[in-house]
């Protein structure tokens, strides 16, 4: 394995389709109108010296490295601010140039520290080759002048370090900042000799704006930024291209390596979903995967008061095996079941509801996607036809009016957050749905046009009075409705009652009747609308009614089908989208099709050699019910923590305690795995094969960088479980695995690792009518035929307030931290945020005598926890927020088991809570922290 170089052409591509034809060096060279010569010239295979220009960022012109001669004009103009045009005719390399050259190097060079053999950038240093490209050999003016060699390093940041003695102020990091990553945390301060890199007021880069997405990091041609573990390990000497395993976004890395030792995770220029760009979590928190917490060995116990037992696989998997045949026997053939995870791979969880659906022999599987998405998969399916999102990312470059509802891309989805923010800037208006003043409210140059601060619970009114002002002033697009659509007439009809209108609806969500109408109207006639949505949509009791209220006003206004358009859910976890496609809920084999369905269930049965049940299986919170009812004893749960992220924490650890034989396969002993019989060691994205499905239904490959801490890939691990069981697997490979899947489901009939090694990614629906995948559905018709107008009529949550819990909590996530926390807790992400906070308004806070940084208990009907306060008006009088990323907050302990009508997903943004000053942890905090510290011991530690 060679470490992967990927060309820099030093200015964009241009996307004119006309092209312009010249001579560089005397080559013939063709370009896109609006090429800079120095791309024209890379592309030709002419490297031109640079060192302010880099491909992700417009030229610049400051260094005057990279001049050229053009015949017929006068000077040096620099090839990266100087376009192509017709007939040019340029040279690179005169003695003329080679002398301008030379002496900008000596310049540089001399107000840099002569530090090369010992400098962490050696041998990855653009500074150090352009001396050697422009062959610097001397410098005449000496060390001694006026220099910037003691300026002082800023270690601030946990990943990244500044030292600005190297730095030759090319603004590269500036533009990085502003144009890639849309923070605008740099600037340039001062003039001449003494201009400087400074973040935000001049402060240490932790204190500043600075959100660590390590765009500078990445664009630095020298060692000014670099990445602390570079300097701890050395340069990097192979690389592999997988996917990062955190959100949905999908963003592609080159994970570095020297040895077995990950270096670094670069982004991935040639990625799909992120076009070289990333986010602190991909980008830098990976150090969990070496984590003293990670458990490498099985462990098991024969009752959860017992210490863990280390013991061989062997031991762990046949003891598991016979817990679950043994439970089968005394309590029937339903009385176990599993979890898959979204976190782990397409192959992975295929296999997980293989063993359920095989050697299990019932449907009782189900995923976290349950407690996420599961109304869009129900929703988009009633309306469009597809469980999935209609776009993919590129689409927004042509989007006009981006709507964004219950979602927080700059915290959940950054990297796609900073292409938002790209086409805000670029004049794209933007709507914002949301109870918070989300960061994309207002962001550096670009403010939303409308936000609508709704209160929680009210979604459904709120998307139906956005369709009544398109209905009662005549916005709909009645040709594509007509030609395309059926049931409007009488969706009409019903979104036109005066109940549905905006002044109606203002009364009970909060939201002024005339921003509800001018939204509606931008949205409707503002060219190109496309809706990205979260979790803020589909929490509900109604999340599957407003997800398809969504997809009605798509529909009403022509907003499906095309680029720049579109209804497009924000996955959160990097492989949910992936994790529903393999048939991880119980009623559904993969591809989303219906186990009763008697054609489907036979193409299974006969590939796998055994009936299958036609009946759908039990969710997970059946499964829990059923526990407490006593007719269901085992669970085998790959990566996941229902203990923590699932409603009602008290209700899902007595469900837990209740069962006879839990197997929690994951990382670390996780608050779940306080309940478990068996711990099987899983493995992290960097040790495996296998894909993620992103947001925009890409399929990426994740590749094995180091072999498996744990012995064995989890899809192996599964695999062994089901050999237990008496069920026959004997993959080799995960590509097999996905053999099979393409062999049994029809939309990902076309794929295979071959074509993903070969076209990078692709995106299902891949068959033989879409042999290189669909990146836009849709289009021309629906999947389903007819788009399908749903009536989306307003039901109140029963989640009230009262006296007794008068505000209204909601939760959500911060950018450095990820889901429950496992991965990123167990990183320096810590440092942004170590801990859950309530956020409340000064309003609420004032009158309960609570100020910042105070105790406070959260108490709802369900349950009781504490946690310190934040003050803030980013969310309105009666509404409080919090995380859910740290076990000793417990959040879930105060939601409710209220859920969404269809899929049961749960309300986690509604729960009706009373916040009071407190002296500390609750006593169920104290007492849950004795029960883990009880239930995490281990035998051998037991006995020292
Ligand atoms: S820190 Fe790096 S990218 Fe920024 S101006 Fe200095 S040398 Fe250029
Ligand atoms: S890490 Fe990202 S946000 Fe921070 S200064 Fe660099 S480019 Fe800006
Ligand atoms: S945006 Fe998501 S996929 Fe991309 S680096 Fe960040 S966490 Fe990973
Ligand atoms: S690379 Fe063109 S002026 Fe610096």
């Amino acid at each position: 394995m060679a470490l992967i170089k990927e060309i820099d052409y030093g200015t964009p591509a241009s996307k004119a389709e006309r092209k312009v034809s010249l001579t560089i060096d005397g080559f013939r060279v063709t370009a896109p109108d609006g090429t800079s010569i120095m791309r024209a010239a890379m592309a030709a295979g002419i490297e031109i010296p640079k060192l302010c220009a880099t491909d992700s960022e417009h030229g610049f012109g400051s260094c005057r490295l990279c001049l050229v001669e053009i015949k017929g004009r006068p000077g040096t103009p620099a090839s990266c601010t100087t376009p192509v045009s017709e007939g040019m005719e340029v040279s690179t390399q005169t003695e003329h140039l080679k002398r301008i050259r030379k002496g900008v190097m000596e310049l540089y060079i001399s107000d840099h520290p002569l530090e090369c053999l010992t400098c962490a950038a050696n041998g990855d240093c653009e500074l150090q080759d352009m001396a050697g490209a422009v062959g610097l050999r001397e410098v005449r003016y000496g060390y001694e002048g006026e220099n910037h060699l003691k300026a002082e390093k800023d270690e601030s940041n946990p990943y990244f370090s500044f030292d600005p003695a190297k730095c030759i102020v090319c603004s590269r990091c500036v533009r990085a900042c502003d144009e890639v990553q849309g923070t605008f945390a740099l600037t340039i301060e001062h003039r001449g000799f003494d201009s400087k890199v400074a973040a935000s007021m001049n402060e240490p880069f932790l204190d500043s704006e600075c959100v660590s997405c390590g765009a500078c990091v990445q664009a630095c041609p020298t060692a000014t930024l670099i990445e602390k573990s570079v300097i701890a390990i050395g340069q990097p000497e192979h690389s592999v291209v997988t996917t990062c395993g955190y959100c949905g976004v999908g963003c592609s890395f080159k994970a570095e390596m020297r040895g077995v030792e990950l270096v670094r995770m670069v982004p991935f220029k040639a990625g799909q979903a992120n076009h070289g760009h990333s986010c602190v979590k991909g980008r830098f928190a990976w150090g969990y995967a070496t984590h003293r917490d990670r458990i490498l060995k099985p462990m098991i116990r024969a009752c959860i008061t017992h210490p863990w037992r280390e013991v061989s696989w062997e031991e762990a998997i046949a003891h598991a095996a016979s817990e679950f045949k043994r439970i089968q026997q005394k309590y029937g053939r339903g009385a176990v079941g599993g979890i898959t995870s979204s976190r782990c791979t397409n192959e992975e969880t295929y296999l997980v509801q293989k063993l359920v659906r095989a050697a299990f022999g019932n449907n009782n599987v189900d995923t976290c996607a349950r407690v996420c998405h599961s109304p869009t998969g129900y929703g988009l399916k009633t309306t469009f036809g597809t469980s999935a999102g209609t776009q993919d990312f590129d689409s927004i470059e042509q989007a006009d009016v981006i709507v964004v509802i219950g979602a927080n891309p700059t915290d959940g989805h950054p990297v796609f957050a900073s292409r938002i923010k790209q086409r805000l800037r670029q004049g794209a208006r933007l709507i914002v749905i949301d109870p918070r003043r989300i960061d994309m409210v207002k962001t550096p140059h670009a403010q939303a046009s409308f936000h609508l601060p709704l209160k929680p619970g009210t979604n459904v009114a709120v998307l139906t009075a956005l369709a009544h002002v398109v209905v009662t002033e005549g916005l709909v697009d009645k040709a594509f409705v007509d030609e395309r659509c059926e049931g409007f007439a009488e969706w009409a009809a019903f979104v036109a009652e005066k109940r549905n209108s905006p002044e109606e609806v203002e009364k009970l969500s909060g939201v002024p009747a005339e921003a509800i109408r001018g939204a509606a109207r931008l949205y409707a006639t503002g060219g190109n609308g496309a809706i990205y949505y979260g979790l803020g949509v589909t929490e509900h009791s109604q999340g599957t009614t407003a997800v398809m209220a969504i997809a009605n006003l798509a529909m009403a206004t022509g907003n499906i089908g095309r680029p720049g358009v579109g209804v497009n859910p924000l996955r959160g976890q990097n492989n949910v989208q992936g994790s529903c496609d393999m048939g991880s809920f119980p009623h559904e084999f993969p591809g989303y099709r219906h186990v009763s369905e008697d054609a489907v269930r036979e193409t299974f049965a006969s590939l796998w050699g055994t009936p299958l049940d036609p009946e759908p299986g039990l969710r997970i919170p059946n499964m829990l019910d059923a526990a407490l009812d006593g007719s269901f004893k085992g669970l085998y749960i790959q990566g996941e923590d229902i203990a923590q992220s699932d409603p009602d924490s008290r209700h899902v650890m007595a469900g837990l305690s209740a069962m006879e034989c839990v197997v929690v396969h994951d990382l670390f002993l996780n608050e779940t795995a306080n309940f478990a019989h068996v711990f099987l060691p899983g493995s992290t994205f960097l040790e495996k094969d296998g894909t993620f499905t992103n947001a925009e239904r890409r399929i990426n490959m994740v590749r094995k960088v180091m072999a498996p801490r744990n012995g064995y890939a989890d899809w192996e691990i599964t695999q062994l479980l089901a050999n237990a069981m008496g069920f026959q697997m004997a993959y080799a490979h995960p590509s097999a695995i996905m053999d099979e899947i393409a062999a049994t489901t029809p939309t990902f009939a076309g794929v295979s690792y071959e074509k993903l090694d070969a076209l990078g990614s692709v995106q299902w629906p891949c068959n033989d009518k879409a042999p290189m995948g669909s990146p836009i559905m849709h289009v021309g018709g629906f999947v389903r035929g007819k788009g399908r107008f749903v009536v989306t009529e307003y039901v109140p949550t029963d989640e009230k307030t009262g006296p007794r819990f008068p505000l209204l909590l909601t939760t959500g996530r911060i950018l450095s931290q990820y889901n429950v926390g496992a991965q990123t807790r167990r990183t320096e992400n810590v440092v942004w945020h170590e801990e859950d906070r309530l956020e409340m308004h000064p309003h609420d806070a004032e009158q309960r005598g609570i100020r910042e940084g105070d105790w406070v208990s959260l108490a709802s009907r369900s349950g009781a926890t504490a946690l310190r306060a934040t003050i803030t008006d980013r969310v309105a009088p009666g509404v409080v927020y919090t995380t859910f990323h740290h076990p000793d907050t417990q959040a879930n302990v105060v939601t409710t088991d209220y859920s969404d009508w269809a899929t049961n997903c749960p309300e986690y943004k509604v729960t009706a809570v009373q916040v009071m000053p407190a002296n500390g942890p609750s006593e169920w905090q104290r007492d849950y922290e004795e029960l883990s510290r009880h239930a995490r011991r281990v035998a051998a530690e037991v006995a020292e």
